[in-house]
């Protein structure tokens, strides 16, 4: 497909009308075709997959199959490397939990982590299991001098706080020599940008169905098969085992041995209908598109006195605007806006430690997706423009 517009596109999604969404980076929202996907799961075949052999379970199982295949094509992964989970936060802590280390092994972090690739190292850390390591994020420099030593990187390859990718293809050859594991916290690339797991080289990746198209509740670990064999089990239960006795159970193959209990059918097969939206558009589309409405954006607004843009240029930031404005609080900068229905998200984007430790009292996050168009930048712009004149 050559170029891009998205309004063609818009209708699909019946909020825009209202309202002008700069939140995707948080939730993204959801094209009707994901919502009728779901609904004909619910409507048409509400079974349960993988275990009853009626017309209606194999219909189940059936679909679930084709969606793993979706899923792990669009990644350039196999089958049987995509484990479904119900976000990212619960694909790092799979890892975080299940991973064989021994007391000592160091953990390596980039010092602008969501808490949800902090916490679960905190809690390994405090019962003296590991010693976590921090590194700045996007300085491969200080990656490669800190990576030495460690058992496992965990870091995220495009921060939440203000967009900043990270060379993770180049971050996973410099841990492979030096004998340590990577896992990157996919979150907000999976949704922008064209993701080639085999090409990035890396041991873990972890996404949220959510944040591209798909429905809350989804997500995804994608393990290359050797070090999903040598993790330990995680949530365990039915569908985690192929036989049990009094004494113990015999494991399951991969990856259902790390899907136990009934799975959110309806949530998988929507989140698969999200990737094949994706794929119709292109990734490399959307990713253009954004940098696009962020260079108008950015120059719109990079003046405003007082004003100070997280990150760098907007070739680095992806669809991000993330700033503050000296003497502002963030959260009545996004209560302005969101008077005019232009919502973003404001504090802290679940990024505590780092904010904390530039003493920085939040900021204020437009975060742009496909269906956002020229006027939602417009929009954005002037109200933010009659924002500052009201808190001034
Ligand atoms: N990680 C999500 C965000 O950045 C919740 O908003």
């Amino acid at each position: 497909m050559i170029g891009f517009n998205p309004v063609k596109y818009r209708k699909d999604f019946k909020v825009l009308g209202k309202y002008t969404y700069l939140d995707s980076s948080c939730v993204s929202l959801k094209p009707k075709q994901v919502l009728e996907a779901m609904n004909s799961y619910y409507e048409e075949y509400s079974a349960c997959g993988g275990r009853s052999s009626h017309a209606l379970g194999r219909k189940v199982t059936a679909k679930i199959e084709e969606a793993r295949k979706t899923i792990s094509k669009h990644f350039n992964a196999k089958t049987e490397e995509i484990i479904f989970t119900r976000n990212t936060t619960e694909g790092i802590n799979l890892v975080a939990k299940s991973f064989p280390f021994k007391e000592g092994d160091r953990i390596l972090l980039s010092d602008k982590e969501h808490n949800s690739n902090l916490v679960p190292w905190q809690v390994l850390e405090k019962k003296k299991k590991i010693k976590l390591e921090f590194y700045e994020h996007g300085n491969i420099e200080d990656f490669k001098r800190k990576v030495k030593g460690t058992t496992l990187v965990a870091t995220n390859h495009t921060s939440n706080l203000d967009g900043t990718t990270q060379d993770v293809k180049e971050m996973a050859r410099i841990a492979r020599e030096e004998g340590a594991k990577i896992l990157v916290d996919g979150a907000q690339s999976a949704s922008h940008k064209e993701i080639n797991l085999k090409n990035l080289g890396v041991d873990f990746y972890t996404a949220s169905g959510h944040k591209m198209l798909g429905p809350s509740g989804t997500g995804f670990l994608y393990g290359k098969k050797e070090e999903l064999e040598k993790l330990d089990l995680f949530i365990t239960g039915g569908e985690t085992v192929k036989d049990t006795t009094y004494e113990g159970h015999e494991v399951e193959e991969l990856p259902h041995r790390y899907e136990a209990g009934l799975q959110d059918y309806a949530g998988i097969i929507g989140f698969s209908e999200a990737v094949k939206y994706l794929q119709r558009i292109g990734m490399k589309n959307i990713e253009k598109h954004e940098l696009k409405l962020n260079k108008k954006i950015t120059e719109a607004i990079k003046d405003i006195p007082g004003l100070t843009i997280l990150g760098g240029k907007p070739e680095e930031r992806s669809g991000i605007i993330s700033f503050t404005v000296e003497g502002m609080d963030p959260h009545d900068i996004a209560l302005q806006l969101d008077n005019h229905n232009v919502l973003v998200r404001s504090g802290y984007h679940c990024c505590h430690s780092w904010f904390n430790s530039k003493k920085i009292n939040g900021s204020v996050r437009a975060s742009l997706y496909l269906y956002n168009d020229e006027e939602d930048a417009d929009k954005f712009i002037e109200s933010l423009k009659k924002a500052m004149e009201l808190l001034r």
